[in-house]
């Protein structure tokens, strides 16, 4: 196992029902936050930490994910030809050419876990990264992933985001019980996947970022369905439990839960009121509509 993080998955073969109809015919990671897919965001926090090889975990109705990575001839063509340099550079550098991207097919929807065990042909026996686009992690200095990167070349071993939520959401997480350690660390005793309020250990929860040694796969082989009929990563982090240290990581930036419509909404207006072009005249405008 390398001691470095190269690799990151990026599970985007969710069916997004909570954004229908948005997400019948299109991605929800292709959903756009200002001016950029969700899964761009996710991407360029991956490739900042270091990662070079992006595995993309797609299904059904997921090609323009693809083809977002990809050169777009036509496009480039066309800027070109109307000597649109700015808007040319933007196309063709989405992401450096160091940074490969590779997919893989989850054939069916069977759950988080399912889909990252799609990728063990890939991470072999590496410990990578897990990305889920749809909570955008902003920090403008150093992003989740860079963080945890770090955390994992001291301590080699399985790394959880968490955040504290209202105790009314537990039931929406994986929830985690813990043992405090020194900065922003805490090694994991217990974690169940969506659990009532009142049967919950604590209120902090697992968000979309995760590294993972390889030692996840045959625990998740051997995970039967669990909550809502789908094969959770969080069954088979509880197994990993009894073998290995996980920690748990309480990461620096805001994280917009972009998988629902009102996070979508606040991560769209926050980074509005943040872009370089924009942030002013947006600011005026959301100022005029509150009539403050
Ligand atoms: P979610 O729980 O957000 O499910 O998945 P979803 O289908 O994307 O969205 P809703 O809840 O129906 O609105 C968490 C992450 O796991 C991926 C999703 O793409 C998302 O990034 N996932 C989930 C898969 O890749 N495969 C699955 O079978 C399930």
């Amino acid at each position: 196992m390398k001691n470095t993080i190269t690799k990151a998955v990026f599970p985007v073969a969710g069916l997004g029902t909570r954004f229908i109809p948005a997400t019948k015919a299109n991605p929800k990671e292709m959903l756009p936050v200002v001016d950029k897919p969700l899964i761009q965001y996710a991407a360029e926090e991956a490739e900042a930490a270091g990662v070079s090889d992006l595995v993309f975990v797609t299904g059904r109705t997921k090609r323009s994910i693809a083809d977002h990575f990809d050169k777009a001839y036509e496009l480039e063509a066309e800027l070109k030809a109307a000597g649109k340099t700015e808007l040319l550079e933007t196309v063709q550098n989405i992401l450096p050419p160091d940074v490969h991207c590779i997919y893989l097919r989850q054939a069916e929807a069977r759950g988080l876990g399912h889909a990252i065990l799609c990728a063990k042909p890939v991470v072999q026996n590496d410990a990578f990264a897990v990305l889920l686009a749809d909570d955008l992690i902003w920090n403008e200095n150093s992003g989740c992933i860079a963080q945890m990167a770090k955390v994992f070349e001291k301590h080699q071993c399985s790394i959880l985001a968490v955040e504290e939520v209202p105790r009314e959401d537990t039931s929406k997480y994986g929830i985690v019980e813990v043992e405090k350690m020194d900065g922003g660390l805490s090694r994991v005793t217990s974690i169940v996947e969506k659990p009532d309020p009142d049967k919950a250990p604590s209120n902090l929860a697992v968000v979309g970022r995760y590294i993972l040694t390889p030692a996840i796969f045959p625990e998740i082989e051997q995970t039967g369905e669990g909550a809502g009929g789908e094969i959770q990563l969080t069954d088979a982090i509880a197994k990993l439990l009894d073998k290995e240290p996980v920690l748990a990581y309480t990461f620096e930036g805001t994280r917009y839960d972009c998988g629902s419509k009102l996070g979508y909404l606040e991560a769209t207006v926050e980074l509005g009121l943040k872009h370089t072009e924009l942030g002013h005249d947006f600011a005026t405008y959301l100022r005029g509509l509150l009539g403050v």
